[in-house]
């Protein structure tokens, strides 16, 4: 089965503050990080990037430098990150049978993480990388803020990326949610929509995404860590 990675890196970066794909992070723009993952895995031969328009001919470079096995094609994103998605679907080549979506902005995937989702969808279901839930979640209600639920941890995981599908499973999902102006939150979702199953595979390790500003310095200082090099040295 041929996989295809689709990196998703536009957006306007509002929590953060500034666009964010191309912070400097551990010396590689942000989004470098997980086009060398991909590029460093030799049973992948494309990767589609969705990007900001202005970004493009940026990104284009940055899938030389950092993934130069990989046939890269670089799109213009939309509005929101599902909009990107399916752009970026749009332009995946028709040899992938499956694909697996990932945020540009989640610097730490390792390429293990990636061989155990591919792993489960070579099987035709749907894969997401997560991690089981630390924290006791509320459903609060909005206005008052008051407390309408506790939910059992037992059953709670946190969706990351990168998220498997079959192409033309993801496809359909993508167009059954435009069709009815449903905006998920990632891919998992409109799988699920759909009538997809969509099976957890528990991330190895640290996998966030650089949201707020100190994700970024968080981020950096387990890069430098993995690279050998103490966060000491790297700061002087
Ligand atoms: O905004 P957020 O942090 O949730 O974005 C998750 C990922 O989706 C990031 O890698 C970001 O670059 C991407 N995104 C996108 N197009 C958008 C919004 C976000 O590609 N319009």
């Amino acid at each position: 089965m041929t996989f295809c990675a689709v990196v998703v890196a536009a957006g306007r970066g509002e929590r953060f503050g500034q666009p964010k794909q191309l912070v400097e992070v551990a010396g590689r723009p942000l989004a470098a990080w997980s086009l060398a993952t991909v590029g460093a895995m030799p049973e992948l031969g494309d990767v589609v990037i969705a990007t900001e328009p202005q970004s493009i001919l940026t990104f284009e470079r940055l899938a030389r430098e950092f993934a130069p096995r990989l046939r890269a094609m670089v799109v213009a994103g939309g509005a929101t990150r599902q909009e990107s998605v399916a752009r970026a679907l749009a332009a995946v080549p028709d040899r992938c049978d499956a694909v697996f979506v990932h945020d540009g902005a989640r610097p730490l995937l390792v390429a293990a993480d990636v061989r155990a989702g591919m792993a489960v969808t070579a099987s035709g279901t749907g894969a997401v990388l997560a991690a089981p839930v630390a924290d006791t979640i509320k459903v609060v209600a909005p206005d008052s803020r008051s407390v309408v639920r506790t939910l059992d941890r037992t059953e709670l995981w946190a969706a990351q990326t990168p998220q498997f599908a079959m192409l033309a499973d993801l496809r359909a999902a993508h167009a059954a949610a435009a069709a009815a102006a449903f905006v998920g939150t990632d891919e998992a979702m409109l799988l699920e929509r759909a009538g997809y199953r969509v099976v957890v595979v528990p991330a190895s390790g640290e996998n966030f995404k650089v949201t707020l500003p100190g994700d970024r310095d968080r981020a950096e200082a387990i890069l430098r860590r993995r690279m050998g090099v103490p966060a000491s040295a790297a700061a002087g």
